[in-house]
């Protein structure tokens, strides 16, 4: 199979380190990284330790093949201009598979490519981009993919098959837009905490106040996704939420790393749009909203 990842970075480069053991991959990413690839291979270190030599570019005039997987996992305020950039290199048999945080990603490829050419991912792998070259995978997780509508088609089992050849074990979910909606859930509690106070996920459990602002956030998103059909019980997902933290205790949120580099955040895709359906929805947001805000006058 002919497999581009688009968005090369922590998550995107194990991925395709992982699937370029049997499949022709090709990693899009900045320059930096991508230079350091291409003269010295991509390390991954941590849980999983390999020295990969790996094709990899950073411009999508270099995709000189038929792309039949492209595996998006560029952040999603990059997605319309990623995606508007790979079009040219996309066939309608093309199947496109976002692993990306927040809401409003199926909405904007569906604004550049068709409906039925995207499948919908999520994954609890921890990898954080040490340097140029160099990926460190800092935790097991779990993926699960699914068609948008839920069913179980060939194309769907054959991704899973390919990651499992990967050593990536991946399971079939048949609603991935209300696990979409879960994950959400729990970084809408987790992440912005973590980027104002700037600690480690643990300490969101450790602080007597922060435990009760992840509690408010969590049941004030999960108000939301009720109204917006999603049958969650407010308990289920507090839990969901602090088994969460309790894994990546040691963990930097992906957005306190990005506050950390100074690079702009996932808020609007994440409280963002939550804000936006609760608006809509007569839902009171008001933590969702402050968090935005603290977010944005802090660091953007
Ligand atoms: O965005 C993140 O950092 C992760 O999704 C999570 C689960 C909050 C762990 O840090």
């Amino acid at each position: 199979m002919n497999i581009v990842i688009l968005g090369a970075g922590a998550i995107g480069s194990l991925f395709g380190a992982l699937l370029s053991k049997h499949h022709n991959v090709l990693l899009l990413g900045r320059k930096p990284h991508v230079s350091a690839i291409q003269s010295n291979g991509l390390h991954i270190q941590g849980k999983t330790m390999f020295h990969e030599k790996i094709s990899a570019t950073d411009t999508v005039k270099d995709v000189s093949f038929d792309v039949d997987l492209l595996l998006l996992t560029v952040k999603s305020y990059d997605t319309i201009k990623a995606i508007k950039q790979a079009k040219p290199s996309i066939s309608k048999n093309t199947i496109v598979l976002t692993f990306q945080n927040g809401l409003d990603n199926i909405e904007k490829l569906q604004s550049v490519i068709s409906k039925n050419q995207i499948l919908a991912g999520i994954t609890t792998h921890g990898a954080v981009f040490k340097s140029p070259g160099v990926v460190h995978h800092t935790g097991i997780g779990r993926t699960i993919i699914g068609e948008l509508d839920g069913t179980e088609t060939k194309r769907l089992k054959n991704i899973v098959e390919l990651f499992d050849e990967a050593n990536v074990p991946i399971k079939i979910s048949h609603n991935i837009l209300k696990d979409i909606w879960q994950k959400a859930i729990i970084n809408s509690s987790i992440n912005p905490l973590t980027a104002i106070f700037q600690c480690k996920n643990g300490y969101l459990v450790e602080n007597p106040i922060l435990f009760h602002l992840v509690s408010c956030l969590c049941e004030e998103s999960t108000n939301v996704a009720k109204s917006m059909g999603y049958t969650f019980t407010t308990k289920y997902l507090f839990e969901q939420t602090i088994q969460v933290i309790n894994e990546t205790f040691n963990n930097n949120s992906s957005m306190l790393q990005s506050v950390e580099r100074k690079s702009q955040t996932e808020i609007d895709s994440i409280n963002g749009k939550i804000v936006t359906f609760g608006r809509k929805n007569n839902i009171s947001v008001l933590l969702n909203e402050s968090v935005c805000f603290i977010i944005k006058r802090l660091y953007q």
